[in-house]
C-alpha cells in the first residue's frame, strides 16, 4: 500500500479490544508452499469494551474456512483482515489458512530461511500466520500442534507431546500474538541446564544448524549470567521448565524474546575465538542478556499497545546495560552507550525522523523500532534511578512486578509506580516521554568570595510537529576540583527543573575547576564556554571517568574543527594529553583504546552544522587522516614499545581484561602501519589466531593503503564462514577511499556470493557505504545513487530492512545545495515508485518532511 493511502494511527485513538480470548489452539502442517494453519481460539466479550464489533486482522493469508461454534461461516475478507457476525456471548472460532513461508522474503511472519522454519511476530506478523485480534493487550495462553517430518520442532511454553511427525508445546503463561514463536528445523543443540534460586531445574538449549555447534558455548554462558544475575539484581527468576534460543541467518533485527523460545539473528549467538571479534562477544553476551531479560520486562508485563513500547525496550536496554556494566568495565560501558547515543539517536532527535520516545502516531510501527525508542528509553529510565535514588528504584521496580504481573501497560503505569514507591511527583518528568529533540543545556558560571555559582539554562528544539515545548527536569550531576586537581566538591547532582536556575556552592577557597554532566547524567547537549587548558586540566585530574574521557574528546573535536575548517595543525595541547593518557599505565587499555578513536565523521559533520556552517565531507575525511598521521608520528617513538607490552598472546579468552588489550594494541597497530610500511599488522595478520587480531590487522593495512593480499587470503579462507565473510564485504567498503566507495560496494553487490534476501549481507555492503561518510557523499553522487538502486531492488522484498537503511538519507539538509539536491532527487525517486511499502513510504516521506 502507498504512504499516501496508507491510514495514521495514533495513540489518542486507542479504545480496549472488543473481544478477549480465553485461549488458543495452533495446528500448523508445514510446507514450504501450502502451510496450513487450523486455528481455535474461545473468544470472550471484553467488559470494558464499547462495542461488540468482530474484527480479526490478517495479512496475505488465504482464508479456507471459518466456523463458529461448529457451525461454517462466510466472513468478509479484505486485505487487512475479516470481519463476520458472531453471537453475544462467548464463543469458540474455528479456521483454517494456507500460507507460504518460501516466499516469505519479508522476514515477518512464518518464513523458511535455509530449509528452517522460522516466526518473526513482533510488532505485526502473526497476522500473516492466521486471522487473530493482533494487538499486545490481547493476552492468551496458547497451545500449539506443529506436524513436519522435520526433527526438531520447537515453540513457546513447555513440551507436553512428542511423536513421529509432530510436537506439541503449551505456554501456561497468558501473552499476546507477537511473542508466539515456532521453529522446525533439521537442527542441533548445545544443551545446558540452570537451577533456580527456588531450585527449579531448567533446560536450556541453543539450537543451530549444523556445523555451528561449535559456536554456541559463549552464548550458553552468557544466559546463565542472565538468568543468574536477573535473579540476584532484580528478584525474577525464569518461570518455564524449558529455555530455547534458536539461530537463524535470515533476520531482520538482532533477535527476538518470544515467550521460551528466543529466536536470533545468528550474528547476534554465534562465536568462537577463530571467527567473532570481541567486539562480537561482548554484543551477543548483551543481547542474550536483553532477549532473556524481557521474560518479565516485556513478557510477564507486556505493552498495551504499540506507542507503549519503550515500556519494555528502553527498560530492557537499561538493565543490559546495567548487566553488562557489572560483567564489565562501567565506565568504559558508559563511554560507550553515550558514543552511541550521540551517534545515532541524537541524530535521529535532530532530524526529521525525530519522535518522542512514546510517539503519539504512526503508519508502520516497525520505522518505530528507533534509538529514541531504545536508546533514549533507556537513558530516561536511568535519569529516573538518578533522580530517586538506587533505593526508590528499587522499591519501585518491585511494586511494578507486584502490581502489574501478568498485565498490558502503560507508561503511566509505569510513572505511577515510581509515585507510589517514592511519594515524587513525576508530573514534569513524564515530558522526557512526549517531548521529542535533545534539550541544550547552556552552562555559565560564576566565582566572588568563596561562592561559586553555577547557572544553567535549557532550551527545547523544535521537531517536526512539536513547538514551545515545556521545560524538563533535567539531572545534572557536577563536582569541583580545586586549581591544583584535588576534588572538592565531590559529585553532587543537581536538578534542573525551571528554564533557568542557578545553584550556589560556598566555603570555597580559590575558583574551582567544574566537572559538569559527569557520568552524562541526562541526554542533553551540553553547552558551556570553555577552553583547552580548561579540558586538558580535566583529562589530566577528573575523578569522574567518564568526563576524563569526554575531556579528550572535546579536545580532539576542537582540535579537528580548527584543521579541517581553519586549516590549523593538529592541536599540541591534544597530542600531549593523548600521549600522557594513552602511556599511563594506571589506566584501563578498554579506556586508553577509546581515548584514542577520533570523533565520528558524522560527529565532526554535526559539529559543524551546529555551528552554522555547512559541513563538507571531503574536508572532514582529509582533516581525520590527517590527524591520525600527526598522532602516529608524534607517538611514533613511545606505540611500538606500548604495543609490545600489550599485545596478547596465548589461549584467546573473550574476558573484558584481554580483550581490552586487544583493542589497544589494534588502535596502535592503525597508527604504527603510518609509518612502517605496514610490517608490524603483516606480522600480526600472519600470527593470528582470533578474529580479533586477524582484522585488526587487516583493518590496518587497508586504512594504511595495503593489505591486498591478506585480504584475497581472508576470503579464501574464510569462504565458508558467513558470518566472517560479512566481515569480509564490510571492512572493504568501510575502509575504501571516499572516491572509491560507492564503486567497490558497486562490485562486491555483484558477487554471486551477495544475497539481496539476506539482511546481514545487505547491511554489510550497504550498511558500511552509508557510514563511510566521505563515500556516501562523494560529491559525485555515486553513493546516493547505488545506495537509490539498492534500497528500490529489495525494497518489494523486504520493506523492513529497506526502510530502517533509509534513515541514511536523514541529515541531507546539513549539506552544500548540490548534495542536498542530489540526494532529494534520490529520495523523490524512491517515493515515487508505484508499489513503495508502506515501511519505506513513511520512512521517505518524513525524511522529506
Ligand atoms: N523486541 C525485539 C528486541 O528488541 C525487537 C524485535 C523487533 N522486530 C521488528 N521486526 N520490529 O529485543
Ligand atoms: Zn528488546
Amino acid at each position: 500500500m502507498k504512504d499516501a493511502e496508507s491510514p495514521t494511527i495514533y495513540l489518542a485513538d486507542y479504545t480496549p479490544p472488543n473481544w478477549l480470548v480465553e485461549e488458543v489452539h495452533l495446528t500448523f502442517r508445514l510446507a514450504p508452499r501450502s502451510t496450513r494453519v487450523l486455528s481455535r481460539v474461545r473468544f470472550a466479550p471484553n467488559p470494558a469494551a464499547m462495542s461488540r464489533a468482530f474484527f480479526l486482522e490478517g495479512e496475505e493469508l488465504t482464508l479456507i474456512s471459518a466456523r463458529i461454534d461448529g457451525a461454517e461461516v462466510k466472513p468478509e475478507v479484505t486485505p487487512e483482515g475479516l470481519t463476520c457476525a458472531v453471537p453475544d456471548g462467548p464463543f469458540l472460532w474455528e479456521a483454517e489458512v494456507e500460507i507460504a513461508p518460501e516466499a516469505n522474503t519479508a522476514l515477518e511472519g512464518l518464513y523458511l530461511s535455509n530449509g528452517m522454519y522460522t516466526t518473526q511476530c513482533e510488532a505485526q506478523g502473526f497476522r500473516k500466520i492466521t486471522y487473530y485480534p493482533d494487538r499486545p493487550d490481547v493476552m492468551s495462553v496458547f497451545t500449539v500442534r506443529i506436524e513436519s517430518d522435520l526433527p526438531v520442532l520447537l515453540s513457546n511454553g513447555n513440551r507436553v507431546a512428542q511423536g513421529d511427525g509432530f510436537a506439541e508445546w503449551h505456554d501456561p503463561w497468558p501473552k499476546p500474538a507477537y511473542l508466539f514463536a515456532l521453529v522446525a528445523g533439521d537442527l542441533l543443540a548445545l544443551p545446558g541446564s540452570f537451577t533456580t534460586r527456588s531450585g527449579k531445574a531448567v533446560e536450556l538449549n541453543v539450537w543451530v544448524r549444523k556445523g555451528d555447534e561449535d559456536k554456541c558455548d559463549f552464548a550458553m554462558e552468557a544466559l546463565k549470567k542472565s538468568m543468574k544475575w536477573d535473579e540476584d539484581v532484580y528478584g525474577r527468576e525464569y518461570d518455564l521448565d524449558i529455555f530455547n534460543i534458536v539461530a537463524v541467518d535470515d533476520f531482520n533485527m538482532g533477535a527476538m524474546e518470544n515467550k521460551g523460545l528466543n529466536i536470533f539473528n545468528s550474528s547476534a549467538v554465534l562465536a568462537s575465538p577463530e571467527t567473532a571479534t570481541d567486539a562480537n562477544f561482548e554484543r551477543i553476551e548483551a543481547i542474550i542478556a536483553h532477549e532473556y531479560f524481557h521474560n518479565w520486562t516485556g513478557n510477564r508485563i507486556t505493552c498495551r499497545d504499540w506507542f507503549q513500547l519503550c515500556l519494555k525496550e528502553g527498560l530492557t536496554v537499561f538493565r543490559d546495560a546495567q548487566f553488562t556494566a557489572d560483567m564489565r568495565s562501567e565506565p568504559v560501558k558508559r563511554i560507550s552507550d553515550v558514543l552511541d547515543l550521540r551517534g545515532r539517536q541524537f541524530r535521529e532527535d535532530g532530524g526529521p525522523l525525530a519522535h518522542p520516545v512514546r510517539p503519539e502516531s504512526f503508519k508502520e510501527i516497525n520505522n518505530f523500532y528507533t534509538a529514541t525508542v531504545y536508546e533514549k528509553g533507556a537513558e530516561v529510565i536511568g535519569m529516573l534511578k538518578r533522580l530517586v535514588g538506587d533505593d526508590g528504584y528499587g522499591k519501585a521496580v518491585q511494586l511494578y512486578f507486584d502490581r502489574h504481573d501478568g498485565q498490558a501497560c502503560t507508561i503511566e503505569d509505569w510513572l505511577k509506580v515510581f509515585e507510589d514507591a517514592t511519594g515524587r511527583d513525576l508530573t514534569q518528568f513524564k515530558r522526557w516521554y512526549s517531548q521529542a529533540g535533545t534539550p541544550v543545556v547552556t552552562m555559565t558560571d560564576s566565582y566572588a568570595d568563596g561562592t561559586y555559582t553555577v547557572t544553567l539554562k535549557q532550551t527545547l528544539p523544535d521537531t517536526p510537529g512539536q513547538t514551545d515545548k515545556q521545560p524538563q527536569v533535567i539531572p545534572f550531576a557536577i563536582g569541583l576540583l580545586d586549581p591544583s586537581g584535588a576534588e572538592v566538591v565531590p559529585t553532587t547532582l543537581l536538578e534542573l527543573t525551571e528554564r533557568e536556575q542557578s545553584f550556589a556552592f560556598e566555603g570555597l577557597k580559590a575558583r574551582p575547576v567544574p566537572s559538569p554532566l559527569r557520568g552524562f547524567s541526562a541526554p542533553v547537549v551540553l553547552d558551556h564556554a570553555t577552553d583547552n587548558a580548561a579540558r586538558a586540566f580535566l583529562l589530566a585530574h577528573d575523578t569522574d571517568p567518564f568526563n576524563r574521557w569526554e575531556a579528550g574528546r572535546q579536545l580532539a573535536k576542537s582540535a579537528l574543527v580548527a584543521m579541517i575548517g581553519g586549516g590549523q595543525s593538529p592541536d599540541a595541547a591534544y597530542l600531549d594529553g593523548l600521549r600522557a593518557l594513552v602511556t599511563d599505565e594506571t589506566l584501563d587499555p578498554a579506556f586508553r583504546a577509546l581515548a584514542l578513536s577520533l570523533p565520528s565523521e558524522d560527529d565532526l559533520a554535526q559539529a559543524f552544522a551546529d555551528a552554522g556552517r555547512t559541513p563538507d565531507p571531503q574536508a572532514i575525511w582529509e582533516g581525520r587522516e590527517a590527524m591520525r598521521s600527526a598522532v602516529a608520528e608524534v607517538l611514533a617513538d613511545a606505540l611500538p614499545a606500548l604495543y609490545a607490552r600489550h599485545l596478547v598472546t596465548g589461549p584467546y579468552s573473550p574476558e573484558a581484561g584481554p580483550a581490552g588489550k586487544r583493542a589497544l594494541t589494534n588502535a596502535l597497530l592503525a597508527l604504527i602501519s603510518r609509518t612502517d610500511g605496514g610490517a608490524a599488522a603483516r606480522a600480526q595478520y600472519a600470527a593470528a589466531d582470533n578474529m580479533t587480531q586477524q582484522l585488526g590487522a587487516l583493518s590496518a593495512l587497508l586504512g594504511a593503503g595495503q593489505g591486498a593480499e591478506e585480504l584475497a587470503a581472508f576470503a579464501d579462507q574464510w569462504r565458508h564462514e558467513r558470518l566472517v565473510m560479512d566481515k569480509w564485504f564490510m571492512i572493504q567498503v568501510a575502509q575504501a577511499r571516499p572516491e572509491a566507495a560507492a564503486a567497490t560496494a558497486a562490485a562486491l553487490a555483484e558477487r554471486d556470493d551477495f544475497t539481496l534476501t539476506n539482511p546481514n549481507r545487505f547491511r554489510a555492503v550497504f550498511g558500511a557505504l552509508a557510514m563511510n561518510q566521505a563515500g556516501f557523499h562523494h560529491a559525485s553522487g555515486d553513493g546516493y545513487r547505488l545506495l537509490a538502486d539498492w534500497l528500490i531492488r529489495l525494497d518489494p522484498l523486504n520493506p523492513q530492512t529497506t526502510a530502517r537503511m533509509c534513515s541514511a538519507f536523514q541529515t541531507w539538509r546539513r549539506y552544500d545545495a548540490d548534495r542536498k539536491e542530489m540526494m532529494q532527487a534520490q529520495l523523490e525517486r524512491i517515493a515515487a515508485l508505484p508499489k513503495l511499502s508502506r515501511d519505506t513510504g513513511e520512512m521517505v516521506g518524513r525524511i522529506l518532511g
